[in-house]
């Protein structure tokens, strides 16, 4: 079949330069968005006389029973067509006749397609927000139940001070707080209408932009046509926004990894969240946080692909641009798809709290709390911070632990040691004597979990 476009050409394609072409295998997806354009742009052109109030009402009772027939699969894509706004435009003359030629008036597919992408990605962005706040919801709830367990925190992966679970898990609830700030920010940017920036110039048309932007809940609209139709910046910033949130999730996800091996072993994943091995019996692996972990290098790869398809890019609309929807789509996807196994594995994820107690007993992470035991009682910090060093090597010489190196010994090192010092290096006391804001104490730990779930349910 000779192509809409036929004109200066015949329009008679080959089979494989047409299935180079093509996009409707991928852009098919943003049907919705692209009939609900539509019926905007045939409601505008009635409005400012363009097209008759009759023409537009029978445009759009047709676009809406293309959408009916999509939604409840009466209708199918035609894989023949070029792209998802061929396909529509096609079905719609098919239906109506010589009035379905009319709703392509005063715009081109380079403003159309930029407008369904943005509609498209602003509700994936809201339902990705949403996914993001079920992941925090359920860190933070094992947050609440962990609030006094205490385990090694660690720099270096070598163990530095006591901490507890609760305040880990809160430390991901703040980086995911973030992620959703920095999405809600993007979708604000990508709010903008291109409809009406046409094919790159604008139009001779009276047209009415800001009618089409606002039914379509759009908060303004691109200020220059040919940045309306060219730029894909939205799909860049949502696309590192995804980036950073997946790099969480890997930092998570390796974490999760770490603690699950016989190594730590300070928690332990729900079966149904873990996978087996098909030779050694006894093999119980963390699929799910190590896929999150390789999918984020596939969501940098989105990124990186379309930063460097745009970069040699003259002005307006180039054919490359179509490989932006296959990047972007897929970002979503895959990172929809990881929170979604994410928050569930998270849910019922179990500590094992006498593991971790057991690891923080051996690390020597009340060597600063023994420094500070002397600070207190009035050294300078240099000179405490050395004897608590030679304390340690004592004990690693000796095979034993601070808390049970005996006061003469503490005492030969200096005067001010007392009784008391055992007190002060418990780890329990270690973990409650942190109270500054953001510490690792339970009362400061209880604040953050606070202050995150308000900031949730804002
Ligand atoms: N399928 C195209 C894309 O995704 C739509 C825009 C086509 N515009 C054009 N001038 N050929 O980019």
């Amino acid at each position: 079949m000779a192509k809409m476009w036929a004109g200066v050409t015949d329009g008679k394609t080959e089979k494989i330069a047409d299935d180079f072409n093509s996009s409707i295998h991928f852009d098919s997806r943003m049907y919705r968005q692209d009939i609900t354009g539509s019926m905007a742009h045939a409601a505008m052109l009635a409005g400012k006389g363009i097209i008759s109030q009759k023409d537009a009402d029978t445009l759009i009772a047709g676009l809406e029973g293309i959408l009916n027939d999509l939604d409840s699969g009466m209708l199918e894509f035609d894989w023949e067509c070029e792209d998802i706004h061929m396909f529509v435009e096609q079905v719609l003359t098919q239906r109506l006749g010589d009035v379905g030629k009319k709703l392509h008036t005063a715009r081109s597919r380079n403003d159309q397609v930029a407008l369904d992408i943005r509609m498209y990605l602003r509700d994936e962005i809201n339902e990705i927000i949403d996914l993001v706040k079920m992941l925090i919801v359920a860190v933070t709830n094992q947050a609440q139940q962990y609030k006094d367990a205490i385990m090694p925190g660690y720099t270096h992966l070598q163990r530095a001070q006591p901490i507890t679970f609760g305040h880990q898990l809160m430390a991901y609830a703040m980086m995911l707080l973030r992620d959703i700030d920095r999405l809600a920010d993007c979708k604000k940017r990508m709010n903008q209408s291109p409809i009406g920036c046409c094919a790159l110039a604008g139009t001779t048309y009276n047209t009415d932009r800001w009618f089409e932007a606002k039914n379509l809940g759009f908060d303004g609209i691109c200020m220059n046509s040919l940045d309306g139709v060219s730029d894909r910046d939205f799909c860049l910033e949502l696309m590192s926004d995804l980036s950073v949130l997946m790099m969480h999730l890997s930092r998570f996800s390796e974490e999760i990894i770490l603690w699950s091996s016989w190594e730590f072993k300070f928690i332990e994943l729900s079966d149904a969240f873990t996978t087996g091995s098909s030779i050694m019996p006894q093999k119980k692996n963390p699929d799910m946080a190590e896929l999150v972990r390789g999918k984020t290098g596939r969501v940098y790869g989105d990124l990186m692909a379309l930063l460097t398809t745009l970069k040699g890019l003259p002005l307006a609309y180039n054919k490359d641009m179509q490989e932006d929807k296959e990047a972007v789509f897929d970002a979503c996807d895959t990172v929809k798809m990881c929170l979604k196994v994410f928050v569930p594995m998270i849910d019922t994820m179990k500590a094992n709290i006498s593991n971790m107690k057991k690891a923080a007993q051996k690390g020597f992470i009340n060597a600063t709390d023994l420094a500070d035991y002397l600070v207190k009682k009035g050294m300078p910090f240099r000179s405490a911070y050395k004897i608590s060093g030679s304390l340690v090597a004592q004990c690693i010489q000796n095979d034993t632990v601070l808390e049970d190196l005996p006061l003469e010994t503490y005492k030969a090192h200096s005067d001010l040691f007392e009784e008391d010092l055992y007190q002060e290096i418990d780890l329990l006391t270690c973990v409650e004597k942190r109270i500054s804001e953001g510490g690792t104490s339970v009362a400061s730990v209880e604040a953050q979990i606070a202050w995150v779930r308000s900031q949730i349910n804002e």
